[in-house]
């Protein structure tokens, strides 16, 4: 496993533990794309696969000797040129001072080594276990002197392998980058669907899949972030893969800027798939002597259907992502202030939740916005990160520790890259803001973006941020992001450098998310941006958790968590208990439902607890006790969609321990019909020949209280194609969670209400 080289056949094999890619130096030095798929057996070459053909009107290099049977424009590629022969989509786009477009790449070098490389400036895997191995290829151009190293990891647990690009420009002028993608994935053959991701703000992360036809299919953000609209993972499955069987190929560019994700069918039957950051607003400038890097994709390949493939980019962004200590913790049960008294709050009203709060078993209390200058609604204030003494006569620090004294930690909302024009900040540096010379700047939320780029904006920022932090016992931030980049002109830089804006902002972003993040170790950084407007792999580099969406709908919530875990983890979904009927939707819904789908790996209430009665209290004294009993298997339990009945009437899911020792069923009944069919599924991932039982099965929001679930002890291959029938549930949106165990293993502790 690793990576092999084999100068005999010039071919470079990378193999993880179920999957191989290989790449063959092919005639003139082209670098060929020869398979990705399943591991089948060592040392085997998939040269083979690709005859030489004269296939009619695609050009040939002009001086190989095979002439006709060789063209770029009908071989698998590993680093798509441009205008030299290949007329797909090019991996990168480039115009030099002297007006020269294009590249023609050849091999130069390649080299193998321990360990994973690094990328400067930007997010990227870690190898957690010295199993990690490093792979650079090195092509070049003679025309415009540019050089291409492409450098891959392989992460051989995971199922991973890595790819970013390095580009050198050796020549004596100047050149610009148009485009530059960081993978290419060609497909010589099948028929393949693409599933994708895409959404707004509060329905983020919707699945959509189709057939691959020919052309070229585009998807982007061009939002300055990675949007609501289009998450920056995709996946090229084969026609008609299930869950659990069928060929897939998973591509997530680990980036929280702009970025493009282009897929072409080709004429010839071949599907090319590029991600990378998107070409609309860029334009860089490539000095001779310096380099660029482009953000890093994670590939990976699954022969065993979309689940498979989930798994893979869970464990790896788990384990090989991440690098806050509260990665593999146990995340607290939080209250958020927001839906509970949006910008209406003062010391008291405050004060008077968090009580509540931690008489239920809260355990962090967040004071969402509005705490600062004079921000009594979301039109200002946004740069004065002073508390309001309105608010806080008594000052904030007097509000923590009294917070605290109720056995509670605190937390805080902050936006730093956002500065509203009513605000102190502004008047002092109306120039701090991202907008064109003689052109008002285009507003949202009433809100301007701030010029990373400028180093005083920087220095400001973490000045602020970090003060904050240091005189404060702040256990834990959301970091806020909530408008779209539009005017994309920096005052700092010169005209042929403008076009670098969109990426400088996200450089420099990551830069201060860095410092502030290393200085505070022990501080728990939750990211947000309208929701999920920046849920990605390149803020999860920091955050080991996000805020997915302003939705709380819990029924509506089900499809964009759904969404997300094809490619995310559930320990990095923060999810909130909030006040029905709902904010955003006006259903009402049971709580015990709400809380079903908000168990995720970071959950907590958005709601005022003084407004729920008794019994509604009583249960979430409850469901906190159950997130407590159930935290391991939330964060590191292997998440399985089970895709319900037809005309659906359920969402389901499960989590199962890594060991297989316990298994979580969650259902919520999001169509209940009168004289119901049999609610019958099956369970997915225990260990066939185990016997598991009912260590416990809560149902909620059933009209019909309680109902009866009487399984015998069953084997989990009983379990799995069996299944189980559910008794009839009757209400709106009821739902039920069951914790099945194995037999020899002792049960997981059933805290008491
Ligand atoms: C965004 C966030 C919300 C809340 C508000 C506050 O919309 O997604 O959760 O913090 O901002 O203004």
């Amino acid at each position: 496993m690793g990576i092999s080289f084999y100068p005999e056949k010039h071919i470079l094999s990378l193999e993880t533990a179920n999957s191989c890619y290989q790449m063959k130096i092919g005639p003139l030095g082209y670098l060929l794309h020869l398979y990705y798929g399943p591991r089948c057996s060592s040392g085997e070459f998939y040269d083979y696969l690709h005859l030489p053909q004269d296939r009619g009107f695609t050009p040939n290099p002009y001086d190989l000797a095979e002439g006709r049977g060789f063209s770029l424009d009908a071989l698998p590629q590993e680093f798509s040129c441009s205008a030299c022969g290949d007329s797909r989509l090019p991996s990168i786009l480039l115009h030099t001072e002297s007006g020269i477009c294009g590249v023609d790449l050849r091999y130069r070098r390649h080299e193998i080594r321990e360990g994973k490389y690094s990328l400067n400036g930007l997010p990227s895997a870690f190898d957690a276990d010295g199993s990690t191995s490093t792979l650079s290829v090195t092509l070049a151009d003679e025309a415009t002197g540019i050089e291409i190293e492409l450098l891959y990891a392989v992460f051989e647990a995971t199922d991973i392998i890595t790819r970013s690009v390095r580009i050198r420009n050796t020549g004596s002028q100047a050149v610009f980058l148009d485009k530059l993608s960081s993978a290419c994935l060609d497909l010589p053959f099948g028929s393949w669907e693409l599933l994708h991701f895409q959404g707004r703000h509060a329905m983020e992360r919707l699945p959509e899949r189709a057939p691959v036809l020919t052309g070229i299919q585009t998807l982007s953000s061009e939002r300055g972030i990675s949007s609501h609209q289009q998450n920056p993972f995709v996946i090229l499955c084969e026609q008609g893969a299930t869950e659990d069987a069928g060929f897939c190929y998973g591509a997530m560019l680990c980036y929280s800027g702009n970025h493009q994700e282009e897929i072409e069918r080709s004429p010839n039957g071949s599907v090319r798939l590029l991600s990378g950051i998107g070409e609309r607003y860029f334009c860089w400038k490539l000095d001779p002597g310096s380099m660029f890097d482009t953000p890093e994709v994670f590939l990976s390949f699954s022969a065993a259907g979309l689940t498979g493939l989930s798994h893979h980019f869970h464990r790896f962004l788990r384990r090989n992502l991440c690098r806050s200590r509260w990665n593999n913790r146990p995340r607290p049960v939080l209250l958020n202030s927001w839906e509970a008294s949006y910008f209406d709050f003062d010391e008291e009203t405050l004060l008077r939740l968090a009580r509540e709060a931690s008489e239920l078993g809260v355990e962090l209390f967040v004071l969402d916005d509005g705490w600062f200058g004079t921000r009594t609604d979301d039109r200002r204030a946004l740069g004065d990160w002073v508390p309001n003494p309105e608010r806080f006569p008594n000052g904030l620090g007097h509000l923590i520790d009294e917070v605290n004294r109720l056995g509670l930690q605190f937390g805080l909302w902050i936006e730093p890259e956002m500065v509203s024009e009513d605000s102190a900040l502004y008047r002092t540096h109306p120039d701090w803001a991202l907008q064109v010379p003689g052109r008002k700047p285009v507003l949202g939320r009433d809100q301007l973006v701030l010029d990373l780029s400028r180093q005083e904006v920087a220095d400001w920022m973490y000045e602020t941020f970090s003060s904050l932090l240091r005189e404060n016992n702040i256990r834990y931030i959301k970091w806020d992001m909530n408008r779209v980049l539009a005017d994309l002109y920096s005052a700092q830089l010169p005209a042929d450098r403008q076009g670098e804006v969109a990426h400088r902002y996200v450089l420099n972003l990551y830069k201060i998310v860095d410092r502030i993040t290393s200085e505070f170790p022990e501080v728990l950084f939750e990211g947000c941006s309208g929701g999920g407007g920046r849920f990605d792999a390149g803020m999860l580099a920091w955050f080991p958790q996000i805020w997915c969406s302003d939705n709380t709908d819990p029924i509506a919530r089900l499809r964009i968590q759904e969404g997300t875990s094809f490619g995310y983890s559930l320990s990095s979904i923060a999810a909130h208990v909030s006040a029905s009927p709902n904010h955003q939707t006006g259903r009402s819904t049971p709580i015990g439902t709400r809380a079903v789908t908000a168990m995720t790996g970071a959950f907590g209430y958005e709601l005022n607890p003084a407004l729920l009665s008794e019994e509604e209290k009583s249960a979430v004294r409850s469901q906190i006790a159950r997130f407590r009993e159930l935290s391991p298997l939330l964060q590191d339990g292997l998440y399985y969609r089970l895709p319900g009945d037809s005309p659906c009437r359920y969402t389901a899911w499960s989590l199962v321990s890594p060991d297989r020792g316990s298994a979580l069923l969650s259902l919520i009944l999001t169509q209940p019909e009168a004289n119901p069919l049999p609610l019958h599924l099956r369970l997915k991932g225990l260990q066939p020949d185990a016997g598991y039982r009912v260590a416990w099965a809560e149902f909620s929001g059933c009209r019909n209280g309680q109902p009866g679930l009487t399984l015998p002890v069953l084997s989990g291959a009983s379990l799995m194609q069996a299944g189980i029938t559910l008794p009839p549930m009757y209400g709106d949106f009821p739902a039920v969670q069951i914790l099945f165990v194995r037999q020899e293993n002792q049960p997981l502790r059933r805290q008491e209400k």
